[in-house]
């Protein structure tokens, strides 16, 4: 056979490696009800818009009989493609192929396609598949693994960073999912953990199921690792291209408008906050009666669902939506809320997406159990965030606006840009029972009838402080403003405020209180 023969038919057999680590494994993905990384890619991209790199690229290892394997694509397929139109960088580790374990070569795909979305300036999406760490390969699959965390670093706040997690993502492999934006999981499918089930039998001596410790649903309610629950792959590929239509190729660029729409005909916006202040009501109502075609596109839906997180869009340009939820605990802000809300509050600043907060709380959770799971440094997260955000920042003030609930939830005082309040809104430090309590307690105490005292002065405080004049008054918010007209004064903030310029003391970088 001719030399350019042999190369032609090296060059065959390369590029018919569909099959990934062959029949009898891509059956046992199958089984587990899973697809293969290149149907993953498929799915997920335009159709025939995949562009696969680095297909060559073979394993060095000589040790322990890996010099006589073969290992197609060395375990992961990289390239470029496009969704709904929107250039990507993407990664899918092909579990068929050794586990899909991360040896040096697989790293250096992984890291190129990663400079690649760098430099291009476009979002960058993994697909995790993996056994972890190649074990025969050692030491140098651990570079690996640092290799691409200093980039998933790097990266952070430059492009938009989306793992998905299809198969185990085990060991310190879990470090890349959690520096990244956006992390998806399939139900019964996606594993997530540092020690597995054996580690922990082994030291712990306790008995625990992969799922029980690190499937879909623990991470998307209990852990908050992951932001987007799907009971199946196609469906978590629909999340991921709705999100990408959301969000900005990169860190110079907006979100791709897209046409106005009105919100869809629903509940009149003014009858959906019950009359009586202790009633709840799902502050999702609130904000598809006020977004373009009713879209609310809620992120981390599961987890701490005291606030609600998520894309909509005003008039056609995304903004990122920021409301405490009265459906559950009151709204408060706690441990958990507080991460929630200034992770996402600092993307939306990263990506030129404005902030839209909408607000009725109490206040922080009280409670040993809060105060000794460090709710002082994690609420401070959420003021950090909304005080170091210079996106246009617009706050409107439903109904309660308690104490330092008050002040976090995007306050004039941390630089909100608008702040409006319905008639409805109570703006005081701590509410009347409380604060009757606390001021009135001796002439209360002294009272022949004492429960007939507090009572007159809760609506005596109720009176003078739980309504948004006084705040007006002092110019802290800047209109009252009627319900229905809630979407007009947020469009209206938004377009007059899309060129603020607003400065910052020069730092190399704040140190906010992680
Ligand atoms: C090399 C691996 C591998 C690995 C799996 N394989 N994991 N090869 N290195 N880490 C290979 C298997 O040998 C097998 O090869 C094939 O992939 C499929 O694996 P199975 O075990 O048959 O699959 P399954 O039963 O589905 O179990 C999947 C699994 C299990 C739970 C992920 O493979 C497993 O526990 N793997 C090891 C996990 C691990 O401890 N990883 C290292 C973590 S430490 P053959 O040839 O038989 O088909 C780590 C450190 C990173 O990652 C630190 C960064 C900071």
């Amino acid at each position: 056979m001719s030399f350019k023969q042999r190369m032609l038919d090296f060059f065959n057999r390369k590029r018919s490696v569909q099959l990934g680590g062959g029949e009898q494994a891509i059956k046992k993905q199958i089984s587990m009800g899973k697809l293969t990384a290149r149907e993953r890619i498929k799915m997920l991209l335009d159709e025939g818009s995949f562009h696969e790199y680095d297909l060559f690229v073979e394993h060095k290892c000589q040790d322990f009989g890996m010099d006589k394997k073969n290992l197609p694509a060395d375990g992961v397929i990289t390239g470029t493609g496009k969704i709904s139109g929107h250039p990507v960088c993407i990664f899918a580790q092909d579990f068929t192929v050794a586990g899909g374990s991360l040896g040096l070569m697989h790293a250096k795909k992984i890291t190129k396609i990663m400079d690649h979305a760098v430099k291009l300036g476009v979002p960058l999406i993994g697909i995790n598949d993996s056994g972890g760490a190649r074990i025969q390969e050692g030491v140098n699959s651990l570079a690996g693994y640092g290799e691409i965390f200093y980039r998933n670093t790097l990266a952070s706040g430059v492009i938009p960073q989306i793992s998905v997690i299809l198969g185990p993502c085990a060991g310190g492999a879990v470090y890349s999912p959690a520096l990244t934006d956006f992390v998806f999981v399939v139900d019964k499918i996606s594993k997530m953990f540092i020690t597995g089930p054996e580690v922990i039998k082994t030291v712990l001596g306790e008995d625990i199921s992969m799922e029980e410790l690190g499937g879909a649903r623990v991470h998307t309610t209990i852990s908050g690792n992951a932001h987007f629950f799907a009971a199946s792959e196609h469906e978590c590929f629909e999340q991921i291209k709705k999100l990408v239509s959301f969000i900005p190729w990169n860190n110079r660029k907006k979100a791709d408008p897209f046409p106005p729409k009105p919100p869809r005909k629903g509940q009149p916006i003014e009858s959906i906050i019950p009359t009586e202040p202790t009633v709840p009501y799902d502050v999702r109502s609130i904000i598809r009666a006020v977004c373009d075609d009713s879209d609310f596109f809620e992120i981390h839906e599961h987890w701490a669902a005291n606030i609600v997180v998520g894309f909509a869009r005003m008039n056609g340009e995304t903004v990122g939506v920021v409301g405490n939820q009265p459906l559950v605990l009151a709204g408060v802000l706690d441990v958990d809320s507080s991460d929630k809300a200034a992770r996402f509050i600092r993307f939306c600043d990263a990506f030129n997406v404005p902030l839209v907060t909408f607000v009725d709380l109490p206040g922080y959770l009280p409670g040993v159990d809060q105060e000794h799971s460090g709710v002082i440094r994690h609420g401070a997260k959420v003021l950090y965030a909304y005080s170091e955000a210079t996106v246009p920042k617009i706050t409107v003030i439903l109904r309660k606006a308690y104490g330092g609930g008050y002040i976090a939830m995007c306050s004039r005082h941390l630089g909100a840009d608008f702040v409006f309040a319905w008639p409805t809104a109570e703006i005081a430090v701590m509410g009347p029972e409380g604060a009757a309590n606390i001021i009135f307690r001796n002439e209360i105490a002294a009272a022949p009838d004492p429960d007939a005292v507090r009572k007159q002065k809760i609506q005596e405080y109720t009176e003078k402080f739980a309504n948004p004049y006084i705040a007006a008054a002092n110019g802290h918010i800047d209109a009252v403003i009627e319900p229905a007209e809630t979407r007009d004064f947020i469009i209206h903030a938004i377009e007059v405020a899309a060129h603020k310029i607003e400065s910052r003391p020069r730092k190399k970088h704040g140190i906010p209180p992680f």
